[in-house]
């Protein structure tokens, strides 16, 4: 086993020399924080209480411009009038990827005196100083879809602060991702016959620690299963179709023996498939493709077999858990400091399941 993952650290370092791919860790990292309750777990029963009618809430979005983002934020703000917050005493701000910005659009949610505060960060490592502005103005703070490291975590929990993470456990999404490769068996995706699963990475944002860890959870799931695997290239796509697009062509121009491509998000993925198109290749046929979120064009792909599968990123649990948190934190019942919840895998038995239950 040593020798195989010291044949496979070699390969992996070789490969990273030229292309930039990192090598997948042997031993994964305790996770940053244990789930403490699942994002439904916690859920007020109130429905529609008029108590909270008059409540503020300021929500920070990292940046409209973002697909899975934009599913997120859509579905806070229905659930949190279903809650019975009125629209009007919602508000959500674009960080527009600047932490700046978002910096200034927290400062003025503090001077109005909201609430409660909903914040998906731009720069995850300005959490420290994010919370402590929210708190010291008294005001009550749920993370979202970025999640903040395990030091700034721990403080939550040691000083009892009114602050929380919602989300999943980006881990398990890499795992799934990996998995779907696993299941097809290394003969079909094997083309080229060198005994190895060649790959291409897309990474989203390093600012979102998911992008770290499906970039990671992938391959392990892979070399967990007794695969050998060469990247052949690993670039950082932003989470943005365009830049999966333009990765994926040079990648595949560079690297025509590429058998798999994993891109930690849908929406680089479907910029990988417009490439693997233009290239005249065929997913399922010379290459296989998969992503994270479970978009509705994504989905529809993956029934179609123009996508191998993707990874169902439950953005209605996330938002009704984060709605739900901030609702406990203003009637004082108060939350867990982090409210997990799971992926699901997303082949094409189950995509026409998935797309059912999201309408
Ligand atoms: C999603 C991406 C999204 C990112 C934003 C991830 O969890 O999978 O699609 O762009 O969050 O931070």
């Amino acid at each position: 086993m040593k020798k195989f993952f010291g044949i496979l650290l070699a390969t992996v370092i070789a490969a990273s020399t030229l292309a930039g791919c990192a090598a997948p860790a042997a031993a994964p990292a305790a996770p940053a924080a244990a789930p403490a309750a699942s994002a439904e777990a916690a859920a007020p029963e109130a429905s529609g209480d008029a108590s909270l009618a008059d409540k503020k809430v300021g929500v920070c979005i990292y940046q409209f411009a973002d697909n899975f983002m934009t599913l997120f934020r859509t579905e806070l703000e229905s659930y949190l009038i279903s809650l019975g917050f009125s629209k009007e005493n919602i508000t959500i701000t674009d960080g527009a990827n600047d932490q700046a910005t978002q910096t200034n659009q927290i400062q003025n949610f503090i001077t109005q005196g909201v609430d409660v505060l909903i914040i998906n960060p731009v720069n995850s490592s300005s959490a420290a100083t994010i919370t402590d502005m929210v708190l010291e103005a008294g005001i009550p703070l749920v993370y979202i879809n970025r999640e903040p490291d395990a030091d700034e975590e721990k403080r939550w929990a040691d000083n009892n602060w009114d602050v929380t993470y919602v989300g999943c456990d980006a881990r398990q999404s890499g795992t799934m991702q990996g998995e779907i490769i696993v299941d097809l068996g290394l003969d079909a995706v094997d083309f080229n016959g060198n005994g190895k699963v060649d790959y291409i990475m897309i990474e989203g944002d390093p600012e979102n620690v998911d992008a770290k860890y499906r970039t990671e959870f992938s391959i392990k799931a892979l070399t967990d299963a007794g695969l050998e695997v060469a990247c052949l290239d690993d670039q950082v796509g932003m989470w943005q179709q365009s830049e999966g697009e333009r990765l994926v062509t040079n990648a595949l121009g560079a690297h025509p023996e590429t058998e798999v491509v994993f891109c930690n998000n849908d929406a680089m993925a479907l910029g990988a498939l417009q490439a693997i198109q233009a290239a005249g290749r065929k997913v399922g046929e010379d290459i296989y493709l998969v992503g994270v979120d479970a978009l509705t064009e994504a989905c529809e792909f993956v029934i179609s077999g123009e996508m191998t599968g993707t990874v169902f990123n439950d953005h209605i649990a996330q938002s009704h858990g984060a709605a739900d948190a901030a609702v406990n934190y203003i009637t004082g019942a108060g939350n867990e400091h982090y409210i997990g919840c799971d992926y699901v895998k997303v082949t094409s038995e189950n995509a026409q399941a998935i797309l059912d239950s999201l309408k």
